[in-house]
Protein backbone atom coordinates (compact mmCIF):
# COMPACT_ATOMS: atom_id res chain seq x y z
CA UNK A 1 0.00 0.00 0.00
CA UNK A 2 1.18 3.48 -0.96
CA UNK A 3 1.57 5.81 1.99
CA UNK A 4 2.06 9.02 3.00
CA UNK A 5 3.64 9.60 6.46
CA UNK A 6 3.80 13.64 7.50
CA UNK A 7 4.92 15.48 10.89
CA UNK A 8 3.88 18.74 10.27
CA UNK A 9 5.17 20.68 14.07
CA UNK A 10 4.64 24.27 15.25
CA UNK A 11 4.99 26.12 18.61
CA UNK A 12 1.58 28.35 18.95
CA UNK A 13 2.29 29.16 22.19
CA UNK A 14 3.42 27.68 25.69
CA UNK A 15 2.77 28.15 29.96
CA UNK A 16 5.71 30.20 32.01
CA UNK A 17 7.37 31.40 28.70
CA UNK A 18 8.93 28.69 26.41
CA UNK A 19 8.07 25.47 28.78
CA UNK A 20 5.82 23.64 27.41
CA UNK A 21 1.65 24.01 25.78
CA UNK A 22 -1.13 23.52 27.90
CA UNK A 23 -2.89 20.30 27.50
CA UNK A 24 -6.22 22.08 26.73
CA UNK A 25 -4.02 23.01 23.51
CA UNK A 26 -3.55 19.66 23.03
CA UNK A 27 -6.68 18.21 23.43
CA UNK A 28 -7.41 21.11 20.80
CA UNK A 29 -5.34 20.05 18.47
CA UNK A 30 -6.21 16.23 18.77
CA UNK A 31 -10.11 17.04 19.01
CA UNK A 32 -9.40 18.86 15.84
CA UNK A 33 -7.46 16.35 14.07
CA UNK A 34 -9.94 13.84 15.31
CA UNK A 35 -13.22 15.49 13.80
CA UNK A 36 -11.88 17.86 10.36
CA UNK A 37 -9.43 14.84 9.63
CA UNK A 38 -12.43 11.91 9.50
CA UNK A 39 -12.23 10.89 5.60
CA UNK A 40 -8.99 12.21 5.11
CA UNK A 41 -6.63 10.62 7.82
CA UNK A 42 -5.86 6.99 8.27
CA UNK A 43 -4.05 7.38 10.99
CA UNK A 44 -2.64 10.20 13.64
CA UNK A 45 -0.83 10.81 16.93
CA UNK A 46 -0.28 14.05 18.46
CA UNK A 47 2.71 14.78 21.39
CA UNK A 48 4.52 17.71 22.52
CA UNK A 49 8.46 18.43 23.12
CA UNK A 50 8.81 21.49 25.05
CA UNK A 51 6.84 23.99 23.60
CA UNK A 52 6.43 22.38 20.42
CA UNK A 53 3.08 20.57 19.36
CA UNK A 54 3.55 17.62 16.79
CA UNK A 55 1.03 16.48 14.38
CA UNK A 56 2.12 12.91 12.72
CA UNK A 57 -0.21 11.24 10.33
CA UNK A 58 -0.79 8.81 7.63
CA UNK A 59 -3.03 9.29 4.24
CA UNK A 60 -2.96 8.64 0.60
CA UNK A 61 -2.24 12.31 -0.60
CA UNK A 62 0.86 12.19 -1.23
CA UNK A 63 4.20 15.11 0.21
CA UNK A 64 2.65 18.74 0.55
CA UNK A 65 -1.04 18.12 -0.01
CA UNK A 66 -2.88 21.05 0.68
CA UNK A 67 -5.62 19.38 2.50
CA UNK A 68 -3.49 17.77 5.18
CA UNK A 69 -1.29 20.67 5.27
CA UNK A 70 -4.27 23.51 5.78
CA UNK A 71 -5.75 20.48 8.74
CA UNK A 72 -2.77 20.90 10.69
CA UNK A 73 -2.55 24.81 9.91
CA UNK A 74 -6.19 25.18 10.54
CA UNK A 75 -5.49 23.07 13.79
CA UNK A 76 -2.48 25.08 15.11
CA UNK A 77 -4.90 28.37 14.61
CA UNK A 78 -7.43 26.64 16.88
CA UNK A 79 -4.83 25.88 19.14
CA UNK A 80 -3.54 29.57 19.27
CA UNK A 81 -7.22 30.48 20.12
CA UNK A 82 -6.85 28.56 23.35
CA UNK A 83 -3.50 29.87 24.02
CA UNK A 84 -4.72 33.46 23.42
CA UNK A 85 -7.54 32.38 25.99
CA UNK A 86 -5.56 30.96 28.83
CA UNK A 87 -2.82 34.55 28.26
CA UNK A 88 0.04 31.60 27.18
CA UNK A 89 2.91 33.06 26.00
CA UNK A 90 4.11 33.57 22.13
CA UNK A 91 0.42 32.37 20.63
CA UNK A 92 0.65 31.65 17.31
CA UNK A 93 4.75 32.20 17.31
CA UNK A 94 5.36 29.61 14.64
CA UNK A 95 1.94 31.07 12.30
CA UNK A 96 4.43 33.42 10.61
CA UNK A 97 1.92 34.09 7.74
CA UNK A 98 -1.86 35.53 8.07
CA UNK A 99 -2.96 33.04 5.74
CA UNK A 100 -2.34 29.39 4.33
CA UNK A 101 -1.57 29.00 0.95
CA UNK A 102 -0.53 25.65 -0.44
CA UNK A 103 1.22 24.20 2.11
CA UNK A 104 3.28 24.85 5.77
CA UNK A 105 6.44 25.11 4.17
CA UNK A 106 7.77 28.85 4.19
CA UNK A 107 4.65 29.83 6.71
CA UNK A 108 6.19 28.62 9.55
CA UNK A 109 5.67 25.21 10.58
CA UNK A 110 8.20 22.31 10.14
CA UNK A 111 7.41 20.02 8.10
CA UNK A 112 8.88 16.72 6.89
CA UNK A 113 7.09 13.80 4.96
CA UNK A 114 7.52 10.34 3.27
CA UNK A 115 5.44 8.69 0.46
CA UNK A 116 6.14 4.87 0.14
CA UNK A 117 5.11 1.33 -0.73
CA UNK A 118 4.76 -0.10 3.35
CA UNK A 119 7.05 -2.82 3.62
CA UNK A 120 5.42 -6.21 4.95
CA UNK A 121 6.97 -4.56 8.33
CA UNK A 122 6.95 -0.92 8.34
CA UNK A 123 9.27 0.35 11.51
CA UNK A 124 10.19 3.87 12.30
CA UNK A 125 11.30 6.69 14.19
CA UNK A 126 10.06 10.01 14.58
CA UNK A 127 12.27 12.78 16.43
CA UNK A 128 11.11 15.76 17.57
CA UNK A 129 13.59 18.58 19.15
CA UNK A 130 13.41 21.74 20.80
CA UNK A 131 15.54 24.44 21.20
CA UNK A 132 17.76 24.09 18.26
CA UNK A 133 18.22 24.32 14.73
CA UNK A 134 17.58 21.81 11.57
CA UNK A 135 21.39 20.73 11.26
CA UNK A 136 21.02 19.10 15.07
CA UNK A 137 20.84 16.03 13.49
CA UNK A 138 23.71 16.85 10.87
CA UNK A 139 25.66 14.53 13.20
CA UNK A 140 23.63 11.49 14.34
CA UNK A 141 22.43 11.00 10.79
CA UNK A 142 26.45 11.22 9.60
CA UNK A 143 27.04 8.24 11.90
CA UNK A 144 24.06 6.43 11.73
CA UNK A 145 24.57 6.05 8.33
CA UNK A 146 28.02 6.38 7.32
CA UNK A 147 30.11 5.77 10.28
CA UNK A 148 30.74 1.68 11.44
CA UNK A 149 31.58 2.34 14.48
CA UNK A 150 27.85 3.86 15.62
CA UNK A 151 26.08 1.40 12.55
CA UNK A 152 27.87 -2.16 12.06
CA UNK A 153 25.14 -2.65 9.29
CA UNK A 154 27.99 -0.97 6.68
CA UNK A 155 30.17 -3.97 7.25
CA UNK A 156 27.26 -6.61 8.49
CA UNK A 157 24.37 -6.06 5.85
CA UNK A 158 25.55 -6.35 2.07
CA UNK A 159 22.22 -4.07 1.45
CA UNK A 160 23.46 -1.35 4.16
CA UNK A 161 27.17 -1.77 2.63
CA UNK A 162 25.73 -0.20 -0.99
CA UNK A 163 25.27 3.28 1.19
CA UNK A 164 23.12 6.41 0.79
CA UNK A 165 22.90 9.10 -1.09
CA UNK A 166 22.65 12.25 0.89
CA UNK A 167 20.26 15.15 -0.36
CA UNK A 168 21.92 18.14 1.38
CA UNK A 169 20.41 22.09 1.19
CA UNK A 170 21.68 24.80 1.58
CA UNK A 171 19.24 26.87 4.11
CA UNK A 172 20.95 29.99 3.52
CA UNK A 173 19.87 30.39 0.20
CA UNK A 174 16.16 31.87 0.38
CA UNK A 175 15.16 32.10 -3.06
CA UNK A 176 14.53 28.88 -3.16
CA UNK A 177 15.92 25.16 -2.64
CA UNK A 178 19.32 25.17 -3.30
CA UNK A 179 20.17 21.51 -2.98
CA UNK A 180 23.21 18.92 -3.39
CA UNK A 181 23.33 15.15 -3.58
CA UNK A 182 26.28 12.92 -2.44
CA UNK A 183 26.61 9.17 -2.80
CA UNK A 184 28.24 7.74 0.37
CA UNK A 185 30.71 6.09 1.02
CA UNK A 186 32.64 7.60 -2.57
CA UNK A 187 31.61 10.91 -0.96
CA UNK A 188 32.07 10.77 2.88
CA UNK A 189 34.26 13.10 2.83
CA UNK A 190 32.09 15.72 1.02
CA UNK A 191 29.53 14.73 3.00
CA UNK A 192 31.48 15.78 5.95
CA UNK A 193 32.70 18.87 5.23
CA UNK A 194 29.48 20.08 4.40
CA UNK A 195 27.67 19.05 7.79
CA UNK A 196 30.30 20.17 10.03
CA UNK A 197 28.62 23.50 8.99
CA UNK A 198 25.30 23.16 10.47
CA UNK A 199 23.82 26.68 10.30
CA UNK A 200 23.83 26.39 6.97
CA UNK A 201 24.04 22.74 5.35
CA UNK A 202 21.44 20.56 6.74
CA UNK A 203 20.68 16.94 5.38
CA UNK A 204 17.09 17.02 3.76
CA UNK A 205 16.98 13.33 2.90
CA UNK A 206 18.77 10.26 2.52
CA UNK A 207 18.05 7.39 0.12
CA UNK A 208 18.99 3.94 0.47
CA UNK A 209 21.14 2.89 -2.65
CA UNK A 210 20.10 -0.31 -2.53
CA UNK A 211 16.64 0.28 -3.60
CA UNK A 212 16.68 3.96 -4.10
CA UNK A 213 14.10 4.19 -0.88
CA UNK A 214 13.37 7.19 1.10
CA UNK A 215 15.42 6.37 3.92
CA UNK A 216 15.46 9.94 6.23
CA UNK A 217 13.65 13.31 6.13
CA UNK A 218 14.42 16.13 7.99
CA UNK A 219 12.32 19.69 8.43
CA UNK A 220 14.70 22.18 6.91
CA UNK A 221 12.98 25.83 7.99
CA UNK A 222 15.11 28.42 9.46
CA UNK A 223 12.72 30.49 10.43
CA UNK A 224 14.73 33.68 10.66
CA UNK A 225 14.85 33.32 7.14
CA UNK A 226 11.21 33.14 6.50
CA UNK A 227 10.30 36.37 9.07
CA UNK A 228 13.43 38.19 8.50
CA UNK A 229 14.29 38.39 12.37
CA UNK A 230 14.75 36.06 15.44
CA UNK A 231 11.06 34.46 15.85
CA UNK A 232 11.83 31.39 17.90
CA UNK A 233 14.15 28.99 16.90
CA UNK A 234 13.67 26.53 14.37
CA UNK A 235 12.96 23.36 16.52
CA UNK A 236 13.12 20.40 13.99
CA UNK A 237 11.52 17.16 13.00
CA UNK A 238 12.70 14.17 11.47
CA UNK A 239 11.40 11.03 10.47
CA UNK A 240 13.69 7.80 9.44
CA UNK A 241 12.47 4.26 8.27
CA UNK A 242 14.63 1.22 10.01
CA UNK A 243 15.97 -1.93 9.54
CA UNK A 244 16.25 -4.02 6.48
CA UNK A 245 17.44 -1.99 3.95
CA UNK A 246 17.80 0.90 6.48
CA UNK A 247 20.03 1.70 9.78
CA UNK A 248 18.66 -0.85 12.69
CA UNK A 249 16.84 1.47 15.02
CA UNK A 250 19.68 1.13 18.03
CA UNK A 251 21.81 2.17 15.24
CA UNK A 252 19.90 5.23 14.63
CA UNK A 253 19.66 5.97 18.55
CA UNK A 254 23.49 5.16 19.10
CA UNK A 255 24.66 8.55 18.21
CA UNK A 256 22.41 10.77 20.20
CA UNK A 257 24.62 8.82 23.79
CA UNK A 258 26.96 11.95 22.76
CA UNK A 259 24.93 14.60 23.58
CA UNK A 260 26.58 16.34 20.91
CA UNK A 261 26.59 20.50 21.13
CA UNK A 262 23.95 22.13 18.95
CA UNK A 263 22.62 25.77 19.11
CA UNK A 264 19.46 26.80 20.44
CA UNK A 265 19.08 27.30 24.63
CA UNK A 266 17.61 30.53 25.63
CA UNK A 267 16.88 32.94 22.96
CA UNK A 268 18.41 30.46 20.11
CA UNK A 269 21.59 32.18 20.62
CA UNK A 270 23.89 29.65 22.33
CA UNK A 271 25.73 26.46 22.23
CA UNK A 272 24.44 23.72 24.31
CA UNK A 273 24.25 19.67 24.42
CA UNK A 274 21.33 18.05 22.81
CA UNK A 275 19.97 16.02 25.43
CA UNK A 276 17.42 12.86 24.64
CA UNK A 277 14.63 13.36 26.70
CA UNK A 278 11.40 11.45 27.24
CA UNK A 279 8.43 12.34 25.04
CA UNK A 280 6.02 15.15 26.41
CA UNK A 281 9.04 16.45 28.29
CA UNK A 282 8.44 20.20 29.54
CA UNK A 283 12.05 23.00 29.47
CA UNK A 284 13.94 23.85 32.21
CA UNK A 285 17.13 25.65 32.69
CA UNK A 286 18.24 28.74 30.46
CA UNK A 287 15.61 27.75 28.76
CA UNK A 288 16.73 24.88 27.50
CA UNK A 289 18.75 22.73 27.19
CA UNK A 290 18.03 21.73 23.53
CA UNK A 291 15.82 18.36 23.52
CA UNK A 292 15.16 15.99 21.49
CA UNK A 293 12.68 13.42 21.37
CA UNK A 294 11.96 10.04 19.95
CA UNK A 295 8.86 7.83 19.26
CA UNK A 296 9.12 4.07 17.45
CA UNK A 297 6.64 3.56 15.21
CA UNK A 298 5.35 0.51 13.52
CA UNK A 299 2.56 0.56 10.98
CA UNK A 300 -0.11 -1.67 8.58
CA UNK A 301 -1.78 -0.20 6.09
CA UNK A 302 -1.51 3.37 7.67
CA UNK A 303 -2.25 2.42 11.01
CA UNK A 304 -0.23 2.70 14.00
CA UNK A 305 0.33 0.10 16.78
CA UNK A 306 0.73 2.01 20.06
CA UNK A 307 3.91 3.91 19.92
CA UNK A 308 7.18 3.45 22.40
CA UNK A 309 9.30 5.99 24.16
CA UNK A 310 12.94 5.08 22.70
CA UNK A 311 14.51 7.35 25.10
CA UNK A 312 12.10 5.95 27.65
CA UNK A 313 15.00 3.41 29.22
CA UNK A 314 17.65 3.62 32.01
CA UNK A 315 20.59 3.59 29.33
CA UNK A 316 19.34 7.64 28.37
CA UNK A 317 19.66 8.42 32.53
CA UNK A 318 23.21 8.53 32.59
CA UNK A 319 23.74 10.23 29.02
CA UNK A 320 20.94 12.95 30.40
CA UNK A 321 23.47 13.10 33.52
CA UNK A 322 26.12 13.48 30.86
CA UNK A 323 24.52 16.15 28.86
CA UNK A 324 23.45 18.28 32.08
CA UNK A 325 27.34 18.43 32.63
CA UNK A 326 28.51 19.64 28.93
CA UNK A 327 25.09 22.11 29.86
CA UNK A 328 26.99 23.27 32.97
CA UNK A 329 30.68 23.07 31.49
CA UNK A 330 29.63 25.37 29.01
CA UNK A 331 27.69 27.45 30.37
CA UNK A 332 30.06 28.61 32.84
CA UNK A 333 31.67 31.19 29.93
CA UNK A 334 28.10 32.46 29.75
CA UNK A 335 28.06 34.38 26.21
CA UNK A 336 32.08 34.57 26.00
CA UNK A 337 33.43 32.86 22.85
CA UNK A 338 32.12 29.71 21.55
CA UNK A 339 29.41 29.58 24.13
CA UNK A 340 27.40 31.72 22.29
CA UNK A 341 26.74 31.44 18.67
CA UNK A 342 28.72 33.42 16.25
CA UNK A 343 27.75 36.69 14.81
CA UNK A 344 26.08 35.17 11.46
CA UNK A 345 23.41 33.60 13.90
CA UNK A 346 23.00 36.52 15.93
CA UNK A 347 21.98 39.01 13.34
CA UNK A 348 18.14 38.69 12.82
CA UNK A 349 18.43 39.46 16.82
CA UNK A 350 18.33 42.91 18.71
CA UNK A 351 21.88 42.92 19.14
CA UNK A 352 22.90 44.40 15.83
CA UNK A 353 21.38 48.05 16.27
CA UNK A 354 23.78 47.84 19.08
CA UNK A 355 27.24 47.15 17.42
CA UNK A 356 26.10 49.32 14.31
CA UNK A 357 25.58 52.06 16.81
CA UNK A 358 29.36 50.67 18.34
CA UNK A 359 30.76 50.10 14.96
CA UNK A 360 29.89 53.78 13.80
CA UNK A 361 31.66 55.26 17.14
CA UNK A 362 35.08 52.88 16.00
CA UNK A 363 37.62 55.39 15.06
CA UNK A 364 40.88 54.56 12.92
CA UNK A 365 43.98 55.81 14.98
CA UNK A 366 46.42 57.90 12.31
CA UNK A 367 49.50 56.92 13.98
CA UNK A 368 52.88 59.26 13.80
CA UNK A 369 55.06 56.67 12.61
CA UNK A 370 58.75 57.15 14.27
CA UNK A 371 60.91 57.77 10.81
CA UNK A 372 63.53 55.11 11.16
P1 LIG B 1 16.86 -9.42 15.62
O1 LIG B 1 17.75 -10.60 15.42
O2 LIG B 1 16.31 -9.28 17.04
O3 LIG B 1 15.82 -9.27 14.55
O4 LIG B 1 17.79 -8.08 15.48
C1 LIG B 1 18.41 -7.77 14.29
C2 LIG B 1 18.87 -6.37 14.32
O5 LIG B 1 18.70 -5.66 13.37
C3 LIG B 1 19.51 -5.85 15.52
O6 LIG B 1 20.18 -4.64 15.28
P1 LIG C 1 11.21 28.44 20.97
O1 LIG C 1 11.67 28.58 19.54
O2 LIG C 1 11.19 27.02 21.42
O3 LIG C 1 9.92 29.14 21.17
O4 LIG C 1 12.29 29.15 21.90
C1 LIG C 1 12.50 30.50 21.75
C2 LIG C 1 13.47 31.10 22.70
O5 LIG C 1 13.99 32.14 22.39
C3 LIG C 1 13.79 30.45 23.97
O6 LIG C 1 14.67 31.21 24.75
MG1 LIG D 1 8.29 29.12 22.11
MG1 LIG E 1 10.13 25.43 20.55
Amino acid sequence: MKITLSIIKADVGSIGGHIKPSETMIRRVKEFIASEGKGLLVDSFVCHTGDDISILSTHTQGVDSPRVHKLCWDAFKAATEVARQEGLYGAGQDLLKDAFSGNVRGLGPASAEIEFIEREAEPFLLFMADKTEPGAYNLPLYLAFCDPMFAPGLILSPKIKKGFRFTIMDVNHTEGDRVVELDTPENLYDVAALLRDNHRFVVESIRTRSTGEVAAVVSTSRLHNISGKYSGKDDPVMLVRVQSQFPATGEMLAPFRLAHYVSGFSRGSHHGPLMPVKINSPISVFDGPPIVSCIAFSMKDGKFAEPVDAFDHPFWDQVREIASRKAIAIREQGFFGPAMVGYEELEYGGIVDTLRELDARFKVRQEVRAKS
